[in-house]
């Protein structure tokens, strides 16, 4: 083995969110198109893990879609919730290999903003208790600041999710790199206090490379790109070419 081999940064795994297939099968109130097909395809093409967003008021996954992926994945079921006792519920009725806690707002049309860890210690600790105590591993999804990454320290969370939705909306240039540091520095802080660190939110094939290409994360999660990207190519296909550029940005770095 050569030495750039052995530098090599570590796998970076893709978690393919499924949920905006389920937006679309729900527009008609069908069965098509299956976001367990989608999942189940995504994995042959490569996805590390499935990632879904159970909310509170069913606008895209569904109760049937959380067991039917629970039920039919070869790769890790990644399930996304808000911190209510509905949720808790059903995550500990389906143990998935993890849940990421998110904010969640009735009126948003997706994830704004982080969850307020610091803000919210004594309603979190609780839940990221029981969760961890049924062997799910548990992420919370918040911005990249030391105050929110100590936060979910403090609250027994092995995993932190950074935000990168507004490095994503950033139009590129001098903001958009100062949101970039921003990662940086806040998954260079969570591995310094020894938290598992993935990120996500926003993220296409323009703006993945130089997040791929921070060396603290060990997981990304994509969703509403690649079922987009999927109209024009294919799932599989949009799968391979988003892997290829996480692997490119890797193997750069
Ligand atoms: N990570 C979390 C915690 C999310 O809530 C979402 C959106 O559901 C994503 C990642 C994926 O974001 P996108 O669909 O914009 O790729």
């Amino acid at each position: 083995m050569t030495t750039k081999q052995n530098n090599q940064l570590p796998h970076l795994r893709l978690g393919v969110n499924v949920d905006h297939v389920a937006t679309v099968r729900n527009a008609r109130g069908g069965i098509h198109p299956d976001p367990v097909r989608a999942a189940l395809l995504a994995a042959d093409a490569g996805a590390d893990g499935i990632t879904a967003h159970l909310r509170e008021d069913r606008r895209h996954i569904s109760d049937e879609d959380i067991e039917r992926l629970r039920t039919q994945l070869h790769v890790p079921l990644n399930l996304e919730m808000a911190a209510t006792p509905e949720m808790l519920e059903i995550a500990l009725r389906h143990r998935p290999h993890a849940v990421c806690l998110v904010p969640e707002k009735r009126e948003e049309r997706t994830t704004e903003g982080g969850l307020d860890v610091a803000g919210q210690h004594n309603q979190l600790a609780p839940f990221v208790r029981e969760l961890s105590g049924a062997g799910i591993r548990v992420s919370m999804f918040i911005e990249a600041e030391p105050r929110q990454i100590d936060a979910s320290k403090s609250v027994g969370a092995p995993v932190v999710e950074l935000h990168t939705g507004r490095y994503c909306e950033t139009p590129a240039g001098a903001g958009r790199e100062k949101e970039l540091e921003r990662i940086k520095s806040g998954a260079a802080h969570a591995a310094k206090i020894g938290l598992e660190c993935h990120a996500g939110h926003g993220l296409g094939y323009d703006t993945v490379g130089p997040v791929a290409a921070i060396p603290a994360l060990a997981e990304l999660n994509i969703g509403h790109f690649l079922v987009g990207e999927a109209i024009f190519t294919g799932l599989a296909q949009a799968i391979t070419r988003m892997r290829a550029l996480m692997d490119a940005a890797r193997a750069a770095a």
